[in-house]
């Protein structure tokens, strides 16, 4: 039978797991964590996201905030609101959810926030520290959630040959670089490969764990995983569908039913990376917190 890794179920793992740190932070530090996060326009799907965010953050007791600016917001007034948020005591966590408008520098918005709440881990100095090893930082939340799922469901990477199909500075590259970490969830053996990898399928047949995180349907099939590895699938397609009441489903990069069928444990879309990203969101935020009055919850 295959197992199926449950992002869902971890999840719910880990967030009662946090609920009780942050029980922690205010009865022992007098501290409530705090989550800031900044919405620049309308986009219905950005909008969606963010409003899961701030609602999961309130469920376990952390104090979030939502800054909602229209879209014709300047690239100067973005980088006030986010100063304001760096000076803001009671906020330990900064998200800036992207993509922010063609007018804005996204860059150096992502610059702009102060690297001790950057709880997306998209600074270059946690980017740095991330690939260093070094100093306290937090990591980008879906490859931490993809490495949370593997060493919770008894995969540990470790000494594991790891392919990682994706080279996004949000997932493929983080993933990278948290799996070959001296540390805990780490110490596999990574091969990155991506959309110009030639004869790809001979790649991933050598992965004892494949992290899939291309943002193309459905495109790994049976084929193209070997017997017994673990896959993990990052992707979230939306394809059309007429037999839905809705005309579209949500899918994968992973054609799942053929690949469950070679692999020895495999995520589902829904319920697997998605609602982890999430969750490490709110354990970047407790333990921004907890650094913040010197605690180790
Ligand atoms: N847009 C899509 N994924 C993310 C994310 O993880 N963080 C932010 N800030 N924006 C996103």
């Amino acid at each position: 039978m295959t197992q199926i890794i449950s992002g869902r179920d971890i999840s719910t793992e880990i967030r009662a797991e946090l609920r009780e740190k942050v029980s922690v932070l205010k009865s022992d530090y007098g501290v409530t964590p705090g989550l800031a996060t900044v919405l620049v326009g309308s986009d219905p799907a950005s909008q969606m996201y963010v409003g899961m965010k701030n609602k999961a953050a309130q469920a376990m007791g952390i104090h979030s905030e939502q800054l909602t600016l229209e879209t014709e917001t300047s690239e100067e007034e973005l980088l006030g609101a986010v100063e304001e948020l760096n000076g803001n005591p009671e906020i330990h966590g900064i998200l800036v959810q992207l993509p922010l408008p063609d007018h804005i520098d996204e860059a150096r918005v992502i610059e702009a926030i102060d690297p001790s709440k950057d709880v997306d881990g998209f600074h270059p100095i946690s980017v740095g520290r991330l690939a260093t090893g070094s100093g306290d930082y937090f990591a980008p939340c879906t490859p931490a959630g993809v490495v949370e799922m593997l060493v919770r469901s008894g995969h540990d990477p470790a000494g594991k040959h790891v392919v990682v199909v994706g080279r996004s500075n949000i997932v493929g590259k983080p993933a990278a670089a948290l799996l070959m970490r001296k540390a805990v969830g780490g110490n596999a053996t990574v091969t990155i490969a991506h959309s110009r990898t030639k004869d790809l399928a001979a790649v991933t047949r050598t992965a004892d764990i494949l992290v899939v995180a291309m943002g193309r349907p459905e495109m790994i099939t049976g084929d193209m995983v070997a017997e017994g590895s673990v896959v993990i699938d990052v992707g979230t397609n939306r394809v059309d569908d007429e037999t839905r009441e809705k005309g579209y489903r949500v899918c994968g990069d992973v054609l799942f039913d053929e690949v469950k069928v070679k692999a020895a444990a495999i995520s589902p879309v829904p319920g697997g990376v998605g609602p982890m990203t999430i969750t490490m969101l709110l354990a970047n935020t407790v333990k921004s917190a907890g650094i913040s009055v010197g605690s180790v919850v």
